[in-house]
């Protein structure tokens, strides 16, 4: 952990959750409340819930964000969803290129590039997902996969730290197994020397987040890690009590 880095701690509840899970982000803001939390805490629903959760949410201090945003501002494209129309439902994050995206739906590099520029333009701040597969890894094809995804999905203009890049390694996405803590601290490395070759002093505020089967009970060991300023979760961050528990290993 990068202590001149606010750190940001973001879930991603995918395909999950209906008006009665909104519970849990009152209990989330009671809880970051009561223990005056020092990080920034996320919500990504389902677009279904975005401008819910935004009011459930407001002037506390759980922000909302969304899954997934279209290139283009609007126009004729069945059951997509513009960055605009999630900055107007209260989002003010949104995740991009994850890699369940670019499996399920065939998102290129290039298109989530598109994305992440298309968040920037409406004022949501593009969380970049990029991580390898287990046959990738084993073919020790990791740096270079990773590497490329980042040539092909961060925009060219980047100010202040307006986009996050998360690092997800597909085979560590719900299935419990985590990189050791050399393999994240290497990787994470290796990201920010590239947002600093690329963007110079701004490449060093970029928040890098580590996601995959993180926990309460492994949070302690990759969250002080080098360069990983917080966590992108999925299963553990359903309930806030699972969530909770990885901000205080914080
Ligand atoms: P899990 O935390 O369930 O492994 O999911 C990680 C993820 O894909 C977050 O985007």
């Amino acid at each position: 952990m990068d202590s001149a880095i606010r750190p940001l701690i973001a879930g991603n509840w995918k395909m999950n959750g209906v008006t009665q899970n909104l519970s849990q982000l009152e209990a989330l803001t009671s809880g970051l409340v009561a223990r005056a939390a020092t990080c920034d805490v996320l919500i990504c629903p389902p677009a279904t819930l975005v401008r819910v959760a935004a009011t459930t949410c407001a002037d506390g201090p759980v922000l909302i964000g969304g899954q997934d945003c279209h290139f283009e501002k609007g126009g004729a494209h069945t059951g997509d969803i513009s960055a605009d129309m999630l900055v107007d439902a209260g989002a003010k994050f949104v995740i991009v290129g994850h890699s369940e995206r670019r499996a399920d739906h065939h998102e290129s590099s290039a298109l989530v590039r598109t994305k992440a520029q298309a968040a920037q333009e409406a004022g949501l701040v593009p969380i970049i997902c990029v991580g390898e597969t287990q046959d990738e890894k084993l073919a020790g094809r990791a740096l270079e996969i990773v590497t490329g995804q980042l040539t092909g999905s961060v925009p060219d203009i980047v100010e202040g730290g307006d986009i996050v890049i998360a690092y997800e390694p597909v085979w560590a996405i719900g299935t419990g197994m985590v990189p050791t803590s050399d393999d994240i601290a290497n990787m994470h490395g290796a990201i920010r020397d590239w947002l600093a070759g690329r963007f110079g002093a701004d490449g060093a505020t970029i928040r890098i987040l580590y996601g995959g089967s993180l926990k309460p009970s492994n949070a302690d060991q990759i969250l002080p890690l080098a360069n990983v300023n917080g966590g992108l979760i999925g299963g553990a961050s359903l309930k806030a009590e699972d969530l909770l528990g990885i901000i205080d290993a914080l």
